[in-house]
Parts: C-alpha cells; sequence; structure tokens
C-alpha cells in the first residue's frame, strides 16, 4: 500500500488503517469515499492556478530561470562578508531557517571559515526580543555584514523596525557604502520597502505575486539564503519540481501523496483528532517542525468558510523531536488524550555514522549497544514508538526520506505545501490568506501610533481599562 516515487520521498500510511493491532484506524474504503471531494478540490486548487494564485509549478519553474542570478550575487557576496543576517518573521524566516538547518552543518556558524567553503556564518532573526537581538549585534562587525530584509508586504512592524535599527548602525559605521550591506528582498510593487529600497539603491529580489509568506520558501525569500551558504538551489528546487509532477499528474487517493496526506488529515479531524504532530527523527529537521506548524496553523486555522459562514476550523500543529520527546511528550501521546495524529519523519541514511564502541569488562545489560551504530538506535526508537502509538490505537504515518539532502528537502517543502492547500479545499476554507495574523498586525500599528489607525487605539484604550491582575 505504500506510495512511492523512485529512490525519493515515500510515505508510510500504515499506522492510519485499520490492522490486527490497530482497531481504530481507517478502511481503504474511508479514503475511497472521499475521491469525490478530493477531485472537486483538485479542480478548484486548478482554477486557483490558472488565475496565477497558486500557481507552485509556474513559481518554480520561473525560479529555476533566476537561479543564475541569485547564484552569482550569493557567491559574490559571499566572499565579501562574514555574516548574512537575515530580518524577517513567519513566513519571510522560518523557510530559510529551516533550509539551512536541514542542509548545513548542523554547527555551521561555528566551524572555521574553511569549512564552510569561507561562506558566510548565518542568522535568521526573526523574534524582536531586544536583548538577542541587542546580543547578536554586539558579536557581529557591521562592516562584515550584509543583511537581508525580506518581507513579502513591506510594512510588517517587526521586520521594519529591525531594518530601522541596522540601518541606522549601517550608516554610522560604513559611511556613504551602508546600502551596499542591505539587500532586501520583497513585492514587486507593493509596501513600504520597496521605496526605500530604490531611493537608496539596495540590492533587491522580488517574492512573485501570489505567494503568501508562508508557501514562499523557494523564492528568492528562501533560496538566497540557501545559496550564499553553498546549498544547491537547483537540487532543491529540482526535487520541488519532480514533487510538484507527481501531484499534479497522479489521480487518486492512493497514488497522489498529497491527496493521501490531505485526506488523512482529514478524515481524522473528523474523527475528533484536532491535534497534528510533526515529529521528525532528525535534529536537522527540528526548525522544519517550526515551519510545518506555522504552514498548517496559518493556512487551515480559519473562522470562516468560502461561504461566509463561521466554521472555525483547523488542527493544532505540535512540533515535536524524535528521539528527545520520546522522553517528554510520547507519554501524552500514547496514554492521553485521542485527539492527536502524529506525522514522523524519517532519514534512511544519515550523513554521518557513529559506531557504539563495545567493551565487554562493562555490565553485561548494556552489551547489546556495542557495535550497533547511533543511525540504528535512532530507528529502532521510532519503530519502538511507532509500535506502541499503534498499541494503544493511535493513528500515526511516516514521511520516508533517503537521505537529507537538498533534493529531498524540496521533495519534502512542496508536498506539505499542496497537502495543505488539499486540506484547505476538504474544510473548504481559503488557506491562502491569515486574517488572524493581520488582525494583530493592525492592532500593532495602532498601539505604536501609526496613522489612520487612531480608531483602532481608542478600542484597544478602553479593552485595557480592565485587567484582572495578581501580584505578588
Ligand atoms: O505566511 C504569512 O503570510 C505570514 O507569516 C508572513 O510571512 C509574516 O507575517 C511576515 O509578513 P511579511 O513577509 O509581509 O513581512
Amino acid at each position: 500500500m505504500e506510495t512511492k516515487v523512485g529512490s525519493g520521498l515515500g510515505i508510510d500510511y500504515t499506522g492510519m488503517m485499520s490492522s490486527l493491532q490497530n482497531q481504530s484506524g481507517f478502511a481503504r474504503g474511508d479514503l475511497l469515499n472521499l475521491q469525490k471531494d478530493l477531485d472537486l478540490a483538485q479542480s478548484s486548487l486548478e482554477v486557483r492556478r490558472e488565475a496565477g494564485e497558486i500557481d507552485f509549478s509556474k513559481l518554480l519553474v520561473s525560479m529555476k530561470t533566476q537561479i543564475p542570478e541569485i547564484v552569482d550575487y550569493a557567491n559574490a557576496v559571499a566572499s565579501k562578508f562574514d555574516n548574512f543576517v537575515v530580518l524577517g518573521i513567519g513566513g519571510s524566516a522560518l523557510g530559510p531557517l529551516a533550509v539551512h538547518q536541514a542542509l548545513n552543518h548542523y554547527y555551521y556558524n561555528e566551524l572555521p571559515p574553511e569549512k564552510r567553503s569561507n561562506r558566510p556564518r548565518l542568522y535568521v532573526v526573526d523574534n524582536i526580543d531586544p536583548v538577542r537581538f541587542n546580543e547578536l549585534l554586539q558579536i557581529l562587525d557591521p562592516r562584515k555584514t550584509l543583511f537581508n530584509v525580506i518581507s513579502k508586504s513591506g510594512n510588517t512592524s517587526e521586520t521594519m523596525a529591525q531594518f530601522l535599527i541596522v540601518r541606522d548602525i549601517l550608516r554610522n559605521e560604513c559611511g556613504d557604502s551602508y546600502g551596499e550591506h542591505i539587500v532586501v528582498t520583497t513585492d514587486r510593487e507593493k509596501g513600504n520597502l520597496l521605496p526605500i529600497a530604490l531611493k537608496e539603491g539596495f540590492q533587491r529580489f522580488v517574492i512573485p505575486l501570489g505567494i503568501g509568506g508562508r508557501f514562499s520558501e523557494l523564492t528568492p525569500v528562501g533560496l538566497l539564503a540557501a545559496a550564499v551558504c553553498g546549498i544547491d538551489i537547483n537540487q532543491l528546487l529540482k526535487g520541488a519540481l519532480d514533487m510538484d509532477q507527481w501531484i499534479r499528474e497522479k489521480q487518486g487517493v492512493f497514488a497522489n501523496p498529497a491527496q493521501l496526506r490531505a485526506a488523512l488529515a482529514y478524515l481524522s479531524g473528523q474523527k475528533g483528532k484536532n491535534i497534528s504532530v510533526f515529529m521528525p527523527y532528525a535534529d536537522g529537521l527540528k526548525t522544519m517542525a517550526d515551519w510545518y506548524a506555522q504552514l498548517w496553523a496559518e493556512s487551515l486555522g480559519k473562522r470562516y468558510d468560502r461561504q461566509g459562514r463561521i466554521v472555525q476550523v483547523g488542527q493544532t500543529p505540535v512540533k515535536a523531536l524524535g528521539v528527545t520527546d520520546q522522553h517528554s511528550q510520547v507519554q501524552l501521546y500514547v496514554e492521553g488524550p485521542d485527539d492527536k495524529v502524529i506525522t514522523f519523519v524519517t532519514v534512511e541514511k544519515f550523513k554521518e555514522t557513529q559506531v557504539i564502541p563495545l567493551d565487554s569488562k562493562l555490565p553485561e545489560d548494556i552489551h547489546f549497544l556495542g557495535g550497533r551504530t547511533l543511525e540504528e538506535l535512532v530507528s529502532a526508537e521510532q519503530t519502538a514508538t511507532e509500535y506502541a502509538l499503534t498499541l494503544a490505537g493511535r493513528q500515526h504515518q511516516r514521511i520516508i526520506l533517503p537521505s537529507l539532502e537538498a533534493y529531498t528537502v524540496g521533495q519534502l517543502l512542496l508536498l506539505l505545501e499542496w497537502e495543505t492547500a488539499y486540506m484547505g479545499e476538504l474544510l473548504n476554507i481559503n488557506a491562502f490568506d491569515q486574517p488572524g495574523v493581520e488582525e494583530g498586525k493592525n492592532g500593532t500599528y495602532a498601539l505604536m501610533g501609526r496613522k489612520g489607525y487612531e480608531a483602532r487605539r481608542q478600542e484597544i484604550a478602553e479593552y485595557a481599562k480592565t485587567r484582572y491582575l495578581l501580584y505578588s
């Protein structure tokens, strides 16, 4: 029953289906019953694609043509700067971070320059915690640093605040050449960042139309940082394009991985499983879980359906890491409320291996570890957890990556994006907007005194008058 494509990414959904050990799983018929809805979802996504709204394929192809420009620029700056700092938040930060952690050396920044091909260290600063921001500025020499300001809207308070602070420092430290230390990634036409970039002559990359923040990793948002660190962005895009093709060409829930994953998520949601746990068994995918959580939460957590009826849908994404969280969250998953569905992500072949030494003089009870590898131990722990969940009647599935490399990461990104799009259609909501986020942004503008937001400021002041507090 396993869906496979060549030697690339695979999905094992045995743990979602009924079996001798797991009576609470689905039957094939449950999935087949959804086929009509999936076909409708497919056509509706097709319409959106035609309208240029979510054209992943066109986007990926057009990105391929931009690769030489991105790579040339990345190589030029890589030899000039010691540090590359991404200033952005949400979709403008989580993708670059996830790909960096998945594909670069885990301690990339700590490596001596020659061990990272003399490429800059990479920092992704999403939050505006003043301590962290200040402490980062303390360790960076601005004259040797390139800042990549990323904002699709060109208005987000956090990113604009970071930009203003950095621009000021650069102007003081680098004088007239400060503009050479800033590269802006933003919309082609809109936002406040664009006119500043044009006026001050910053290098600029464009986020294509119709691509929301969380779907923009495979645009200059993510590709530039990846290329600066020497990641093979051709392979990243190739993996994504191959996955896109698989999803567009293979019809039917048992052949199409995005339909399959969306159908399983939808059915589990209907059974009251309102929590979707994403649990990779590789430290390199820890921040991929952050990226997935944003994608799932912001795309699918919606109050209204397409007809404007209140539906309040969306599974809550939870990030976990194997094996670490076996000693933290797994107890809850096995024995707590049956309201979760777990996606493991496993890597078949790690890029490093580590043999556990054998010492026959040590207590016999630990001899079993000797001569085995950490890879084997990780795999055994994942299988054991999977089995414990199965025995407890808890649903789970697994995304299998043959190895963690640019190609498979590209595949994974596109699979998760497409399944989110399908899930949005099954839920009959718009997965591509984020009115709840905008609400927060508007409140911030109001509180910080932005012109045009006076009424909202007044409202919040009224709300803040009544407080229930307890202090020591
Ligand atoms: O996915 C999204 O649309 C959001 O998470 C945005 O990426 C985030 O709010 C930052 O927005 P912007 O890139 O416009 O600064």
